[in-house]
């Protein structure tokens, strides 16, 4: 049974893994992802299978309004329903207090752009030139309460 629990340090290994399987361009450092453990903004969350990480999601939450900041699911368990599941158990763990969720998506990453239209999520403008080699983004938007 899959289940979303908060990150710790001792999965830095597999999230360092997964993203840089999932990213090309853009990958978080090592480091990137140690910090988050200084982050008072930061809420991170690991999905478990069998004891295994096969996904991750790094939130920042500011007052009420939550960015997703990385999101990825290990390569050989896509397609399956555990992105939706994670990044939807994830955002009920945020709690209440959060009203809004918003994020960024490459203009060509149709099928993270589906998971998230399919949680609830509008685009609310692109934004061009906004990754390092030139694509555009999608800014998303999920209301909440
Ligand atoms: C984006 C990502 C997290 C999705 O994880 P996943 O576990 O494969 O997603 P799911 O199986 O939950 O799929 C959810 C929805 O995505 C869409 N989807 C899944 N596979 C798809 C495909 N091959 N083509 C188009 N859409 C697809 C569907 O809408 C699907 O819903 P449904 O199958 O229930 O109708 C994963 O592909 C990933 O890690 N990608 C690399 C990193 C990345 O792009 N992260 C997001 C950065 S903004």
């Amino acid at each position: 049974m899959a289940k979303v629990r908060e990150m710790r340090k001792e999965d830095l290994d597999e999230v360092y893994r997964i993203n840089k399987e999932s990213f090309t361009t853009d990958a978080w450092s090592r480091f990137s992802f140690e910090k988050e453990f200084e982050n008072k903004h930061s809420r991170k969350f690991v999905l478990e299978e069998d004891g295994k990480v096969i996904g991750f999601v790094i939130f920042w939450v500011i007052k009420d309004e939550a960015t997703v900041m990385t999101f990825a699911i290990d390569k050989r368990y896509r397609g399956r329903g555990y992105g939706k599941l994670l990044l939807r158990e994830g955002i009920k763990a945020l709690g209440n207090r959060v009203n809004k969720v918003l994020l960024d998506v490459r203009k060509s990453n149709i099928r993270a752009i589906n998971l998230y239209k399919e949680l609830g999520f509008k685009v609310v403008r692109e934004r061009k030139g906004y990754y390092s080699d030139g694509e555009n983004a999608l800014l998303m938007e999920l209301e909440l309460n």
